[in-house]
């Protein structure tokens, strides 16, 4: 067995997700390689989710019975729990979403409708990379159709990297949003944030971070960051889908208007005109996703009490062989950064002129589960004239063997397309 410096202890890790246990294809061990479209669920996770249904199941915030109130208690203790996760000062500070998609959506529309200073409009600039998921490329062209706004963005460098250099001309005074992608889901980059972060700054910008395949794989300190606002989804951090955060500063937070207007989110309402709840209940409006954010601190308290430096470090290995041994292969050819040094565990590549639908295919008969396609990044593809990409991602319980699986196949799969 391949042991490489710095890594868990997977086997015991994997007495915690029943499901790497499964076969499939009858007698195929599962090779779980598609950690970056959705994590899987330890045991903890899937107990906290039961139980909470089965002792505590209440609507939150509107209750005065014991179920209601230690509903409530669990909703908010999750919130507790997330603060803490990413160095919030202020457990205000974290909205809960279904996901990292209304995450972005939800700032986008927070500036549509702000006032000043915040306004974004016809005279101002939305800025974002090239790298980005579609939830944060669709989100700001509804808002420059809906406002005026120019869309700008920056684009990418041959090897996967974004070209900043022209970041002064890029952000500007007129630049209200800067929003980019911490870890790209298709390139594995990691972007560089304090050189955004500082332009942004020099320019009085906002900075939103798209943390969704950080968050899951490594210490998330919004703080450090210095950002003004940080997302990121629960299912991919091992918590249930559903879920997803948004954190923002608390002033930001304070000022900005409300996007979705309902129960809860409330102060007073008459059928004249309302007023809001403080944050973070102003962004919640309606029945919150409460097992759903019960299941992500579940999540939380997994995830720590391993640790995230040793679960980077981990990956950190593990991305280092894969880049490795996936170079191996002929005909192979990684689209992303080639070290493992400016990038995380998810891996994308094109073998030869082999579509990687059908690379997938008979990945998957060998049990082998990656994701093929443009992975929700399709600008990423036309960017390198290719349709689409196989892409393999690690997580804290994957394994040297896995990667050895995945060469193998990818072997079998040059000999079945000759
Ligand atoms: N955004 C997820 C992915 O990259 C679904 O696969």
């Amino acid at each position: 067995m391949t042991q490489l410096p710095g890594l868990l202890d997977t086997e015991a890790i994997r007495k915690d997700f029943p499901v790497l246990d499964r076969l499939v294809h009858d007698d195929k061990k599962l090779v779980y390689l598609d950690n970056a479209a959705t994590s899987q669920k330890p045991r903890q996770v899937l107990d906290a989710l039961s139980e909470y249904y089965e002792r505590y199941n209440a609507n939150v915030h509107r209750g005065v019975h014991v179920l209601a109130e230690e509903a409530t208690a669990l909703y908010e203790g999750a919130r507790d729990k997330v603060a803490t996760f990413i160095n919030a000062p202020s457990r205000d500070e974290v909205i809960f979403t279904k996901n990292a998609s209304e995450s972005l959506n939800l700032v986008a529309n927070m500036l549509g409708w702000a006032d000043e200073p915040y306004r974004v409009d016809h005279e101002t600039e939305i800025v974002i990379t090239e790298m980005e998921h579609h939830s944060n490329i669709v989100p700001w062209q509804l808002l420059s159709q809906r406002t005026g706004a120019k869309l700008k963005w920056f684009g990418l460098t041959d090897d996967g990297r974004l070209d900043l250099s022209n970041i002064n001309e890029v952000i500007n005074e007129k630049t209200k949003i800067v929003s980019f992608v911490l870890v790209s889901n298709i390139l594995g980059t990691f972007n560089p944030v304090e050189a955004i972060v500082r332009r942004a700054q020099e320019v009085g910008a906002l900075v939103l971070i798209d943390a969704s395949q950080a968050a899951p794989h490594m210490p998330l300190d919004v703080q450090a960051l210095q950002a003004d606002f940080v997302a990121f989804t629960g299912h991919k951090m091992c918590g249930p889908t559903g879920i997803g955060v948004l954190w923002g500063r608390q002033e930001l937070l304070e000022d900005l208007p409300p996007f979705l207007g309902g129960g809860e989110m409330i102060e007073t309402v008459s059928m004249h005109s309302s007023t809001y709840a403080p944050a973070p209940h102003k962004f919640e409006a309606g029945t919150p996703p409460i097992a759903q954010a019960v299941g992500l601190g579940a999540a939380i308290d997994y995830l720590s009490a391993i640790g995230m430096e040793k679960i980077a470090a981990h990956e950190h290995a593990l991305t280092e062989y894969a880049v490795k041994r996936l170079q191996e292969v002929p005909d192979l050819k990684i689209i992303g950064p080639t070290t493992a040094e400016d990038r995380g565990a998810a891996i994308s590549f094109t073998l030869g002129d082999i579509h990687p639908h059908d690379v997938g295919q008979v990945l998957d008969e060998q049990g082998i589960a990656v994701r093929v396609g443009h992975h929700c990044a399709r600008p990423v593809c036309l960017r390198y004239g290719i349709p689409a990409t196989t892409r393999a991602s690690f997580y804290l319980y994957s394994t040297p063997g896995e990667i050895d699986a995945l060469v193998e196949g990818l072997e079998h799969v040059r000999n079945f397309f000759g």
